[in-house]
């Protein structure tokens, strides 16, 4: 399996950090693009490196270069993930106004018909993101904002990331240790 990861400048890009760590452990191939503001963000919020993540993808990208692989759809991927996903590259993503190569690799997959999942991160929601969010569920995206969980013990931010990569990678059928299922309760 080949997967387009792009990570934009939305608080928790260490979310994205979690998620390239999990993919390099399934073994699943990686084309990473992060932003300009991504890599402001991970200085905001991480001691983290662009390095460290580069590291952990088969493939990186300039967000400029529009030549790379991943902005034609004769580069054959099974989808992209989008982790964390600003608000203004949702709106990026539902306008078709796509600006950077994050931006044209999402487009590619819608004009593909390829699966494409956003996590977008913001609180509290305006009523411009969350219209955006609906227009790209409408065209056919999946939706996993990073919420809080509180069954299965997930008592520390560690196990909350976990459990949101867990729930991006099953979207793509990628099975996943670190990720909380709920097997029922007994009454
Ligand atoms: C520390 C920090 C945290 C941010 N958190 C968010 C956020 O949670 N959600 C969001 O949509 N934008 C957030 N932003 C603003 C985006 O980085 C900004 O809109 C940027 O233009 C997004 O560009 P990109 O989508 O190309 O990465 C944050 C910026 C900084 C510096």
């Amino acid at each position: 399996m080949r997967l387009v990861i792009g990570i934009s400048g939305a608080s928790g890009v260490v979310l994205g950090y979690e998620l390239l760590r999990a993919l390099r452990g399934a073994g699943i191939e990686t084309h990473l693009v992060v932003t300009e503001a991504a890599v402001r963000t991970l200085d905001c919020e991480t001691s983290l490196r662009l390095e460290d993540l580069t590291a952990l993808a088969d493939a990186h990208y300039d967000p400029r270069d529009m030549a790379a692989a991943i902005a034609s759809g004769s580069f054959p991927t099974d989808g992209m993930i989008v982790m964390p996903c600003s608000m203004k590259t949702l709106a990026g993503i539902v306008s078709g106004y796509a600006d950077n190569l994050l931006l044209r690799a999402a487009d590619v997959c819608l004009k593909e018909g390829r699966k494409l999942a956003l996590v977008p991160r913001e609180t509290p929601l305006s009523r411009v993101h969350l219209r955006n969010m609906a227009d790209a569920a409408a065209l056919g995206c999946t939706i996993i904002p990073p919420m809080l969980t509180f069954y299965g013990d997930a008592d520390t931010v560690e196990k909350q990331i976990a459990h949101i990569v867990g729930k991006v990678l099953s979207q793509f059928g990628i099975p996943f240790e670190g990720g909380m299922k709920w097997t029922g309760k007994n009454q």
